[in-house]
This record gives structure tokens, sequence and C-alpha cells, in this order.
């Protein structure tokens, strides 16, 4: 589509340093070594036509559009195909040239339908855009011979068409499948005149190994491929470019409107985290923000069992003011809280915990980092000094090993994965750590050298073993750890892990790993070359989630595999902005830029800044809060775009402490979990609604940029600063850029961000500062944050739960592509076709021993609570562990995990939790009761209840 062609320079830039000087038309032109004459004239202006070559693909060289003269070569070559060379003479244009171009065109647009007025890429099309180039007037071939312009669309796919009438073979689609997104689900299939494109094996695209990304579709030049969107609202007005709200990858999109409607989302070549690549979620998801489930008006109760009254704003507003006044007269200053959100821009978290703390007076704010990347923020900062990865994504192309350990990235990180199998397709190295085969274990031309595949609660116990073998098989970078990190603290861990105890042999029964896999993955991490870990919450989630983290960062550490490009250790980010959130000063303990509560100077700048004496000692953590609420202490609580009744462990702890708090004020799109248990609603707006920042994995600031106006009047932080205003405590920004701007006064990391700086730099890794003006891509290059890199000792100590007579399995859960955390987005888009209801995915053992088929009802049951999900028998499971995600809150996954925690986060353990699993035929009690009491939570919405829910 025309789209992505604008500045599409046709084929990829070359890497050499080396340079040639050509000659095109006369004029002379020097590029690096490897480039194409094609890419070459498109440098100089010079726009040769073109058909199948595109920048994002390698060129393939089938449809001879491009084709050139060069002096003292015969024939006509393809200037896509063709290297550049010292001293050549190449002519773009001559009256051969040109009719060899209008035969080509001729052929295919007698083969083409001329609906061109009616189709819905009209004025978008490359094939008409080169008719017009090569002037094409008439086709001599006429229409009537054999053709395809009978051919049926495939409309499986929701968001796309595939109308093969239209396709002109140039298989850039199948290409941008096997080279972009690396799924490899696209054929041209039979040849010559009967060649055409085909979804795996001759299926729909809906059946097919197609995940929607959205690539083939992006790199179409004709309208075969067409998003739904499009031919149903036609082309665009205007884009915004913004930055996708989904996962921690930050992808940035061209919002392509016509006024305030959404035609589609563009993956932007110019995106730094993505390259103009995306996946089913950021491309296509989108119909959540106009979803008729949307509560668009301020709502109040005072009972849960009291049906709600809509209301106006200002009653609203001042309901929660007087109510929050209320509860802190009555039961003192920490009695209230509030709980920020990942899914927020930077600046509304900011204002969130800046209420809690300066407007409420406590230090009762937390985030839902705690209960997914907590043990990062702690255990980065206590090894490398900051609570942050240390690469960018592009980093990962310069790596020789990768070591995946805890992480599913095709599901969870679908673009950084994409790029990273790119890699692995080069020849790098794959380790992977995980109690299932991921998909990237073994996909189309990667296979894993080493699929370690523990036991849930074992990777501590792993990460020991790999680092015992590093040190005793003289492994040590030791000028690295001589020089960069702290002597005694390295001597001691050395001692640690030497110890027989942390041998792999020792640990083999423990983690279910054979010794020998763990020597030969810690040889192959050490000796490989660069060596990159990336991992995920399988890492963070457990009683050691913490420790894991540290464990990690040893091994970087002792194997130098850190401070420079292609190595690292990389947290992979579950919510697109949980590393903003972190940042933003949303912990208890730790003002923006993770500076402790009790540290005077920080507290005093704060203070003069906000014009309030600040606490000085930690707050309530999220479980802490539920604790405090049982106990009768904590009264009140504003949620910010979280759904802690769904998302968090143990869910009948979650609703029994929200159940007993005065005053739940709950700041969301729909009516989740927890605000079928708030007192006051107050409607929330998309990021589509609102300006702001977002903050990814990489610790890339990216804009997020308003393309619509907020649906129920108000952006987030506009709601944020009312509460403000309405308790007494000043605010007064009239647009988060100011937002910004105080965090960038009052945090060094982030001391030169600004949405200025930004809007010029594309987008910014901090730190940025004086010290690094364009931001950091790489952290720790030549010292530590902390100054010297800190080894710390990581003891193996096993998880208080265990398996038993009644609770012989492990469950253990995580994500799917197609839907996204708690699902209140996902689900409610087409996005339901590929994932419609949670699954508990178990081992053909472990079913037939208990005489569970596929598809069976199984009741599945904890020391927490019971839930029943449908059975799905996979080998990808070892005996003894299911699986299951947690997107359907009627699945109750989190009913089922327990209260066990992280030692130092209190980050909860959900990868391991010991259950029984049994053939039932009916939904479990919590099941039932959970429809009926969502239905009578429906009931009480009264007029707002949406038509067909
Ligand atoms: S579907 Fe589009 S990209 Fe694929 S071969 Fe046909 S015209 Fe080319
Ligand atoms: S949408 Fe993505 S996965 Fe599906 S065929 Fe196109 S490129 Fe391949
Ligand atoms: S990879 Fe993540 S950020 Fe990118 S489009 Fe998908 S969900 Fe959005
Ligand atoms: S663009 Fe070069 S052969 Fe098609």
């Amino acid at each position: 589509m025309l789209s992505i062609v604008e500045n599409d320079l046709g084929t990829p830039a070359a890497a050499s340093t080396a340079t040639v000087t050509l000659e095109i038309d006369g004029q002379s032109v020097r590029v690096p070594e490897g480039t194409s004459v094609l890419r070459a004239a498109a440098l100089i202006g010079t726009a040769i036509p073109k058909l199948c070559a595109t920048e994002s693909l390698e060129a393939f060289g089938s449809c001879r559009l491009c084709l050139v003269e060069i002096e003292g070569r015969k024939g006509y070559p393809a200037s896509c195909t063709t290297p550049v060379a010292a001293g050549m003479k190449v002519k773009t244009q001559s009256g051969k040239l040109g009719q060899l171009r209008r035969g080509i065109m001729e052929l295919y647009i007698s083969d083409h339908p001329l609906d061109c007025l009616t189709c819905p890429t009209n004025g978008h099309c490359e094939l008409q855009d080169m008719a017009g180039a090569v002037g094409l007037r008439e086709v001599r071939y006429g229409y009537d011979g054999a053709n395809h312009l009978a051919a049926t669309k495939d409309e499986s796919n929701p968001y796309f068409t595939f109308d093969p009438s239209k396709c002109i073979v140039c298989s850039r689609c199948v290409r941008a499948c096997d080279e972009v997104q690396g799924t490899f689900a696209l054929t041209i299939q039979g040849r010559g005149f009967d060649s055409t494109v085909s979804a795996s094996q001759n299926e729909s695209f809906l059946g097919s190994e197609c995940v929607s990304c959205g690539a083939c579709v992006q790199a179409c030049p004709t309208a075969t491929l067409t998003e739904k969107s499009l031919i149903a609202l036609g082309q665009a007005e205007h884009s915004v470019v913004t930055t996708c709200a989904y996962c921690g990858v930050g992808c940035s999109f061209r919002a392509e409107m016509k006024g305030e409607e959404l035609v589609r989302m563009v993956p932007d070549q110019n995106g730094q985290a993505n390259h103009g690549h995306s996946c089913v979620k950021g491309r296509f998801a989108l119909g959540y923000a106009t979803h008729r489930d949307r509560i668009t008006t301020p709502m109040l109760r005072k009972r849960i069992g009291d049906p709600w009254q809509a209301v106006s704003w200002e009653v609203a507003i001042n309901h929660v003011a007087t109510e929050f006044k209320r509860l802190q007269a009555r039961y003192g200053k920490h009695s209230i809280g509030g709980i920020t959100s990942s899914r927020c821009t930077n600046e509304e978290t900011y204002l969130v915990q800046k209420l809690v703390r300066a407007g409420f007076g406590t230090n009762n704010v937390d985030t839902c980092a705690r209960v997914c990347h907590s043990p990062t923020g702690y255990g980065l900062k206590q090894t490398l000094g900051e609570s942050a990865g240390t690469q960018n994504f592009d980093s990962v192309a310069l790596a020789d090993v990768v070591l995946v350990i805890g992480a599913n990235p095709t599901d969870g990180h679908p673009v950084f994965a994409s790029r990273l199998k790119q890699r692995l397709r080069e020849g790098a190295k794959l380790i992977v750590v995980d109690p299932r085969r991921i998909d990237l274990v073994r996909t189309p031309h990667i296979e894993a050298q080493h699929h370690l595949k523990l036991r849930p609660g074992t990777n501590v116990a792993v990460l020991n073993a790999l680092a015992h073998v590093i040190v005793t098989e003289g492994l040590v970078d030791e000028a690295f750890v001589a020089q960069r990190c702290e002597g005694p603290a390295f001597a001691k861990w050395r001692a640690f892990v030497s110890r027989e105890n942390n041998s792999p042999e020792a640990l083999e029964t423990e983690t279910g790993v054979a010794a020998a896999d763990m020597r030969a993955a810690a040889r192959l991490y050490a000796t490989g070359g660069n060596g990159a870990i990336y991992y995920g919450l399988g890492v963070t989630e457990h009683s050691q989630g913490s420790t894991a983290v540290m464990a990690i960062a040893n091994l970087a550490m002792a194997t130098g595999n850190i401070g420079r490009v292609g190595v690292g250790v990389n947290p992979l980010r579950g919510q697109n902005n949980v590393q903003g959130s972190c940042d933003m000063g949303s912990f208890p303990h730790e003002f923006p830029g993770y500076r402790h509560v009790s540290d005077v100077a920080v507290r005093e700048s704060f203070e003069a800044a906000w014009g309030v004496p600040l606490h000085d000692e930690p707050g309530l953590r999220i479980p802490n809060m539920f604790e405090a609420a049982l106990d009768g202490s904590f009264k009140g609580l504003y949620i910010e775009g979280e759904d802690i009744a769904q998302s968090d462990p143990n869910t009948q702890h979650v609703t029994a402490a929200l159940s007993a708090m005065e005053c739940v004020v709950v700041q969301d799109l729909f009516l989740t979990e927890s605000a079928k248990l708030a007192h006051v609603f107050l409607p929330g707006s998309s990021f589509l609604e609102k300006d702001g920042t977002f903050t990814n994995a990489e610790r890339r600031i990216s804009r997020v940029r308003k393309v619509m106006a907020p649906k129920a009047g108000y952006a987030d932080w506009e709601i944020t600063q009312l509460i403000a205003q309405a308790m007494g405590y000043p605010m007064h920004y009239t647009h988060p850029s100011q937002i910004m701007d105080e965090i960038a006064a009052l945090t060094p990391t982030f001391a030169g961000v600004s949405f200025a700086r930004i809007d010029e730099l594309g987008s910014i890794q901090w730190p940025c500062n004086d010290a690094h003006p364009l931001g950091t891509p790489t952290m720790h290059i030549d010292e530590f944050v902390r100054g010297k890199g800190k080894f710390m000792l990581t003891e193996y100590v096993p998880t208080e739960e265990k398996v038993n007579a009644r609770f012989p399995l492990l469950l253990t859960t995580g994500r799917i592509l197609s839907q996204y955390n708690v699902g209140a987005q996902t689900r409610r888009t087409p996005n339901v076709l590929w994932h419609n209801e949670d699954v508990l995915e178990l081992h053909p053992f472990d079913a037939d021993e208990r005489g569970i088929a596929d598809g069976d009802w199984v009741g599945v049951e904890s020391r927490a609570g019971d839930t029943v999900l449908r059975a799905r028998i996979s080998d990808r499971m070892q005996p003894g562990v299911v699986y299951t995600t947690f997107h359907f809150p009627e699945s109750g996954a989190n009913v089922v995990t327990t209260e066990n925690s992280d030692w130092a986060t209190n980050c909860p353990e959900y990868k391991v939790t010991a259950v029984q699993a049994t053939r039932v035929s009916q939904p479990s009690d919590w099941q039932r009761r959970h429809q009926a009491f969502t239905e009578k939570q429906l009931d009480l919405l009264g007029p707002a209840r949406p038509a067909a829910t």
C-alpha cells in the first residue's frame, strides 16, 4: 500500500562501511558496498519502477519491472537484485526500457480487475501507480483470456481480506511472513500462470498457521490483502503517530483517522522499538476503545449491593473527596491509598502517586508491577544499581547466544520475538529454560540448542547450577570481573556457587533437568560469544523471584556479558508501561527515579516542589492493603486502570478485602471485576483519547498522542487532578507535557526528557540528562550505575508450595498471543476467535491417569480454591505440570493461585501452585457464585447496562 511505499528505497540498507561510487543517469552517487542499484537510484531521488521490491524485504527479482541498462553488461538486469559496483554506469530510462516495462505491466493489468474507482486502495495502490509510471495506455492482450478474476475471496480472518483476483504473485506477502514475522505461514503454490498465494496447506487464513500480525497486509502492493476496516471506512484523512497500549515492546503506530474515527493502525516504519512491524493486538485489536460495554458516565452507590446511580462529574468527584476525607478523619491518615496502573501513561501514574503522597499525606501507593516485575526492580538494583533492563531491542541482532528463561516471547512480546527469530535464523544459538515447550523451542528454521525443561519453582537452582559450571570449569571472564565488580562480593559468590550442592549433578533431581544438559548450556552461554539473557514473569513470579533476578545478573557479570551491544540482562515487561509506572514512583517506598522515601535530601526536594511535608516511611504494598482492609484499618482505595480482583492471586481473599472497605473508587473503561466491588465508578479514557508517554521494556519513552476526544469527557490525568483539587491539594496542569516537565525537574535520570525532545528524537531511552542528552541505549558501559557490580549470594530455597498426595500436580500460568492480561480489552475484540476461554493444558500421561479426554471439563483444586476449565491435552507439558492462562474472569485461574510471594517484594508466586485435576461435569461453586454475582452487578447498572451483555 502506498502508505508504506512513501520513502520506500526498494531494498534494505547494506551493512558495509566500505563505499563504492557509481553513476546513475549521469549523476555520481556513493553508497555502501552491497547496496542495490535500485536503492542507490532511490537515494538520489530517481524512482525506478518496481513491484516486487520493498525496503523491508530482501530483493526477490520476480516482477522484472525495475530493469535497467548497465554499460558493458548484456541485457536488462533487475536493479533490485543487482548490487552496485565501482565505476558502474546505469541508465534507468530509455525507449527500450519503457517498452519492456509497459509490456510487463500489460500482462499484469490484463489479469487484474479494472475496478480502481471502487477499490478500497484506489489512489494508494502500487500497481496503479506503476501503470501510471510506465505510461501504460492500452492493454493489447484484452481482458478475455485466461485469468484469475473469478477467484474467491478469503474473508476468514476477522481483520483482513484476501482477494486473489487482485494478486500479482509478487511474493511480498510470503517474504514478509518469512523474513519479518518469522511464521512461514504463506507459500506460492503452483507454477507459472497457476501460481497462487496459499496460507499453510491451502487452508483459510484463519485456519492456517497465520498469527494475524498484518505484515503481509502491510507488504502487499495491491488490494489483495486489505484491512476490513479500510474497506468499510475508506481511506483515512490524516494520521497521528502514537504508541501501542498493549505489551512492553511499545510498538509505534500511525493511527490513520477519518475525523474522530479510527480507520486502521499502521505500524510505523520509523518506530524505534518495532521498525514497522506489529502483532495482532496492536495492529488490529482496537475495537474495545469504542465498544458498547464502555461506561461513560460517573456512577455512585452506597453499598456494593445497591443499584448504581449515574451522576455528574462534579457530584462524583466531590463524593470521592468527601468520602476519603471522612475516612481519614475517622480512621486516620493512612486508612486510604491508591493503586496506579501500568496501562496508564507516565504522567497519569506520576499524578496518582503524587495525589496519594501529597494529597492524601500517606505513602500507601502501589502498582500492578507488584504482581509482575517488582523483583526485577529489586534484583537489578542490588546487583547492577539500576532497576531496568540493560539493552535496546536492536541489541539482539549482535547476540550470539540467547538465553530465554521464564518468558514466552512469541506470545507475550511478539514483535521482539520476530526480531529474535531473525537473529536465530542467522545462526545465533538458543537456550530455553522453561517448564513448558514454548514455541521458540522448535519453530520454522529454529531449534533451541538446549531446552532445560525444569520443574516450576526451581529457577534459582538451575541458575546456580549454570553458575557452578562457569566457575568450576574456569569460564569466568576474570578480567571483566576484576575491573568492573566488587572483589570481596565476587569471592564470596565464587565460593558459594562452587559448593557441591550447587552442582548440576546435585540439583538434577530437584530441577528435573539432566546435569549434562545444564553443563552444556552453561558452557554455551559462557563461551559462545555475545550472551544475552531475556527473562519474564516465569522468573519473577516466584517465592524466590528477586533471588532469580540477582542470579541472572550474577551470570551476566561473571561472563562479562554486560555493558555492550549484543549482551545484557533484559526483562521482558508484560504491560505497556510497567517500566514507566515503576519509574514514576508507584511503589510505596520510592519516589520517582527509585529513591527511597527515607532519603532526606530527596524527600526535601519533593516537599519543596509539592509544597507539603511528606511521610518518611514506606506505605502499604497491595497485599498489605488487603490485610489491613480485613483487619479494619484500611478503608478507602483509589484504583486507576487496574483490575486487582481478577489479576491478583487468591481472588476470594482480594474480593473479601475490597468488600471490607468503605469507599472503593475504580477508574476504568468497563465494569471490571474490581468495579463490581466498587462504590464509585469514574469512567476512564483509552490511550487513543489522551496525550502522554509510555516507557517500554527498553526504557524507551515514547509519545502517546490523542486522536479522539475522551469518551467520558476527561482523560485519566484530568480526573486525578480533579480529585486532588476536591481534596484541597492544588494541581493545575493544562497539558501532560507540564507533568513531564515536573518529572524531569525532580528526577535526575529524566532530567533531559520533555515532550519537545521526544518529538525531536522520536523516542528517548532513559537515563537522559546532561551526561546522556540523546538517551542511553546500552547501560553500564564503562561502569555499573552503582559503580562496581555486586555479586549477590543466591541460596536456593525450595518454595513452600509443594505437591503431595492431595495436590499432586504443579499449576503454572502464562499468556497467549491473542489475549492480553485480564482480557478486558482483547475479550472485546474479534481476537476471541483465536482464544475464547482459558483452558488447562496437561500432559497425556496425567490426562490418561485421570481419564481426562481433550475438551473435557476439569476441576482444578488447590489449597486456595477451585475452578473448572476445559482440558487441552498437550505434549508441550511435562508430566506432573499443568498450565493455564488468566484472560477470562469466569475461568477463575486466580481463585486457585495462592498468597505465597517473593521474599523481597511480595510479588505473588503465580507460577507454582500445587493442584489436583479431576474430570467433572459442572462449573465450580465459585464459578456459579461468580456468574450470579456478575449478573446481579450488571442488573445494578440499570440503564447503563450494555444491551447485549
Ligand atoms: S497477495 Fe499481495 S503481496 Fe502477496 S503475492 Fe499477491 S499481490 Fe503480492
Ligand atoms: S498476517 Fe502475519 S502471520 Fe499471517 S500470513 Fe500475514 S505475515 Fe504471516
Ligand atoms: S508487540 Fe506489543 S507493543 Fe507491539 S503491537 Fe504487539 S502488543 Fe503492541
Ligand atoms: S522490483 Fe525488481 S524485479 Fe520486481
